[in-house]
């Protein structure tokens, strides 16, 4: 009897070890979008309304680091950064770029707000240049800055730079000559963030901020292959997007702009090129709430952009299956392409988690499909 209780003793913990071994290996290569997903140490990632960087081999995460509680979407930390070779085991390379203590009067002080950071590499300069959406502490979002800062590595630690209005002194290279002539025309105008008491041609909202230059809220980079990089961010009042050509250094803006989608109110633009075409997607504007994605494609950087469907099918369409949009990364070596989306979490920032979905390329754009787990080698 004794023997028999030793065997059957044996095999269940046979059983359970390597049910347990069976779970690691599966968690460790699959992605699971809306969960807890730990990094090597153990903890949950913290690199929210981030971008990835591909260098020399390895993949690098940088996102905004959250904390607990109502201040936990002011930056209180900085820029969390994270490195992994599979993307799905990601070590904690440390804060890339810290804020400034309190009362120390920089642009990045404790209590600003840092959001959407994205870091790209400079191969003349041979420096990291990070940009993110800055709003200096104190003011809500009525700065809608742009801030640089750069590193001699890649996991940093990054220097501040500047902020900066985009573009001041330039007009769109898409404006047409009636509006530059036409008066601003913002009195009574009533911004919600989300919406304009008038559309914007009427109000001239490129001309009211021509001189210290435009807006810049939501934001992404998009590298060109042919080295140019491009600054994408929300302007006007959230109601129109611009597309930005950076100078050489990618660390200023050049004055080549053009203004896309006028009054249909985009954040968290993504831009990625297949097969010589340009696509972005977005999200409409409901602060921390989820909506409905948007989509368009283009054949050249500078336009026509061409609106396109909510490219999410099935059900959780309606919302982004709960995620906004902050990046898509082309898989090194491959045709792969992935959605990379916050899940965010305004009561308790911290908690907030990832949504990352494969994406799939039809005749007209492409498409998304929840998937309650996925791997890179899953057939297409
Ligand atoms: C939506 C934006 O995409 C986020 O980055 C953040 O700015 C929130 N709005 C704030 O409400």
């Amino acid at each position: 009897m004794n023997q028999l209780r030793k065997v059957l003793i044996g095999v269940i913990l046979l059983l359970a070890i390597s049910a347990c071994a069976q779970k690691k290996v599966e968690s460790g290569y699959v992605f699971i979008s809306g969960e807890e997903w730990r990094d090597t140490d153990g903890v949950h990632i913290n690199a929210h309304g981030g971008g990835i960087l591909h260098h020399e081999g390895i993949y690098y995460w940088f996102g905004e680091h959250k904390i607990e509680g109502q201040d936990g979407n002011r930056a209180q930390v900085g820029v969390h950064c994270y490195s992994s070779q599979d993307l799905y085991n990601w070590k904690d390379e440390g804060i890339a770029l810290s804020v400034m203590p309190e009362g120390s009067d920089s642009d990045i002080e404790k209590g600003s707000i840092i959001e959407r950071p994205k870091v790209i590499y400079n191969e003349k300069t041979k420096k990291f240049v990070m940009w993110f959406h800055l709003e200096l502490k104190g003011v809500k979002y009525s700065s809608a800055l742009s801030g640089i800062a750069t590193s001699d590595r890649v996991t940093g630690p990054y220097t501040y730079l500047k902020s900066v209005r985009p573009n001041a002194g330039h007009w769109p290279l898409n404006y047409p000559d009636s509006l530059k002539i036409k008066p601003v025309n913002v009195e009574g105008a009533v911004f919600t963030g989300g919406s304009i008491s008038s559309p914007t041609h009427e109000l001239n909202l490129i001309k009211r901020d021509l001189d210290k230059g435009q807006m810049a809220r939501d934001m992404t980079l998009f590298r060109d292959d042919d080295g140019k990089v491009y600054h994408i961010y929300s302007s006007e009042e959230n109601s129109t997007l611009h597309i930005a050509l950076l100078d050489e250094e990618y660390t200023n803006h050049t004055g080549e702009y053009i203004r896309i989608f006028a009054d249909r109110f985009m954040e968290a633009p993504a831009m990625f090129k297949k097969d010589g075409k340009y696509y972005l997607i977005m999200s409409g504007c409901t602060g921390w709430a989820p909506n409905a994605a948007r989509s368009a494609v283009a054949d050249s950087i500078f336009g026509e952009w061409k609106e396109l469907p909510n490219p999410c099918i099935g059900e959780g369409a309606d919302t982004t299956f709960e995620s906004q949009s902050t990046f898509v990364l082309q898989v090194a070596g491959t045709d792969k392409y992935i959605y990379l989306g916050d899940r965010w979490r305004p009561e308790n920032p911290i908690e907030g988690t990832y949504v990352w979905l494969p994406i799939h390329f039809t005749d007209n754009g492409f498409t998304i499909e929840w998937k309650d787990r996925w791997s890179l080698d899953d057939p297409n």
